[in-house]
């Protein structure tokens, strides 16, 4: 931790999840009796990398939110804010709530609940090794075809060149910042910020991601979730 409370995480929690299925907005759905919102900030707190935290939450549920991470008591001071109609739009949002000695921001998905806190630590350290922009990423296990509108192949990637992306995504405040003034969310509809970075040309670090950093997506994912959860609390690990 920065004596001077220098490094914040933005957490996109504003999402549906439709691809969830039915049910509360994804970041509030329970995994191991507790919102994947609260189990992310919880993994961002225990980093001890992070000094304050900006939750862009779902707009109807704000009060329910700042009631959940009130209770939660975390030692890492939280700040929310209304998410809005695009994760883009939501970390946009954030960025406009954060104070203003923060130089590094790291962006993470409330929907990534088990992230490992040395992934997150490891993530601020390349950034403030003098890494713009720094995103955690794998190798990936199938093989992936570019297919045309009809579902015939175009091109099949070269694999060993390939990563997935995860998060927390780590930048220098004023990158982060230029990326999303610079771009029309609109017009450019990046899945992640570290898009929005390409995009003005500058360059983008992929550091070793981990495989507990997944997204919850789809209703597999929660099975998976909830397997780790309890392996981990077997094993005496606190979330
Ligand atoms: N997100 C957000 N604001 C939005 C859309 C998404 O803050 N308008 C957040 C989600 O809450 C999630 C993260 O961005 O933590 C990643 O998005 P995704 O996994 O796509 O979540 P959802 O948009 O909720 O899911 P779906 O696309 O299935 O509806
Ligand atoms: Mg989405």
């Amino acid at each position: 931790m920065t004596a001077d409370r220098h490094t914040a995480a933005i957490v996109p929690a504003a999402g549906r999840g439709e691809r969830l299925g039915p049910g509360a907005p994804k970041a509030l759905r329970l995994l191991g009796g507790a919102p994947l919102l609260v189990h992310a900030v919880r993994a961002l707190s225990a980093s001890h990398a992070i000094d304050v935290i900006v939750v862009a939450a779902p707009a109807g549920d704000l009060d329910e939110v700042r009631v959940m991470l009130d209770q939660a008591e975390l030692a890492t001071e939280v700040l929310v804010v209304a998410g809005g109609e695009s994760r883009q739009d939501s970390v946009a949002r954030a960025l406009l709530a954060l104070p203003a000695e923060i130089d590094v921001v790291l962006v993470h998905d409330a929907a990534r609940p088990l992230v490992p806190a040395e992934l997150i630590a490891r993530v601020v350290a390349a950034v403030r090794s003098g890494h713009e922009a720094v995103v955690p990423g794998l190798p990936v296990a199938d093989t992936i075809k570019q297919v045309d509108e009809g579902n015939v192949v175009e091109a099949t990637l070269n694999r060993a060149a390939l990563r997935a992306i995860q998060t927390p995504q780590g930048f220098a405040r004023q990158v982060l910042q230029s990326a999303h003034a610079a771009l029309d969310p609109e017009s450019s509809p990046a899945t992640d910020d570290a898009g929005l970075v390409e995009a003005l040309g500058r360059p983008v670090l992929v550091i070793a991601g981990h495989e507990e950093a997944f997204k919850v997506t789809r209703p597999i994912d929660l099975v998976l979730a909830e397997a780790i959860l309890a392996r981990r609390r077997s094993a005496g690990v606190l979330g």
